[in-house]
């Protein structure tokens, strides 16, 4: 080995060494950091240990013959409990309250080639092809220079429902 090998093997062993303490401080360091915050907040944090709990239960429950067995009843959401089934949105009582519900997103402000409420030019020859035509767009939907989706996209609303829309709107 020449003397600048050897020059170089000292430095180098000195260097990892160095490294190798820094690295075992540091290991020292965080484990001494960790037992006083990760122990609270981590293993012995309620929620935590209840979450854990949970995602390691197994996913069976069983019944009992002859026991009470009534936690393993499943229960509907609340709000699918007060709206009764598949029935998402309340129902407009009237042609105002569904102008309001269906209609209004596009009919308020005229979006979209919607004939404005309330805007007697835009109104006055759709009204004059007679109550009956405009009925039958809005139930079935109606496409000329836009889109009206049947029923303003409220396919759960009653076809009264949604003449007295037409109605109100025509009136204003
Ligand atoms: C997605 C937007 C949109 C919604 C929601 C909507 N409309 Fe329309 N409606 C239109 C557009 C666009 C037109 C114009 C269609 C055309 O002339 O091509 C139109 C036209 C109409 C017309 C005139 C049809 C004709 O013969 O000229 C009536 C009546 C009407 N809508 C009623 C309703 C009612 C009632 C509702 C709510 C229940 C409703 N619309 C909801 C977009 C909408």
């Amino acid at each position: 080995m020449s003397k600048q090998d050897s020059h170089f093997a000292n430095i180098f062993s000195v260097v990892l060494g160095l490294l190798v303490t820094f690295t075992i401080l540091m290991f020292a360091l965080a484990r001494y950091v960790g037992s006083h915050t990760q122990r609270p907040q981590v293993l012995e944090d309620d929620m935590y240990v209840a979450g854990v709990q949970a995602r390691t239960q197994l996913p069976v429950r069983l019944a009992i013959a002859g026991q009470d067995n009534s936690v393993l009843t499943i229960e509907p959401p609340a709000g699918a409990k007060a709206a009764g089934a598949g029935a998402a949105l309340p129902l407009p009582k009237d042609g105002h309250e569904a102008f309001e519900a269906a209609c209004k997103a596009c009919h308020g402000e005229g979006l979209a080639g919607a004939p404005k409420a309330g805007d007697h030019t835009a109104w006055a020859p759709r009204i004059a092809q007679g109550k009956a035509t405009l009925y039958q767009h809005a139930l079935n939907g109606f496409q000329n220079k836009g889109v009206m989706p049947a029923k303003g996209g409220r396919v759960d609303f009653s076809d009264e429902l949604v003449k007295s829309a037409v109605d109100y709107m025509t009136s204003l």
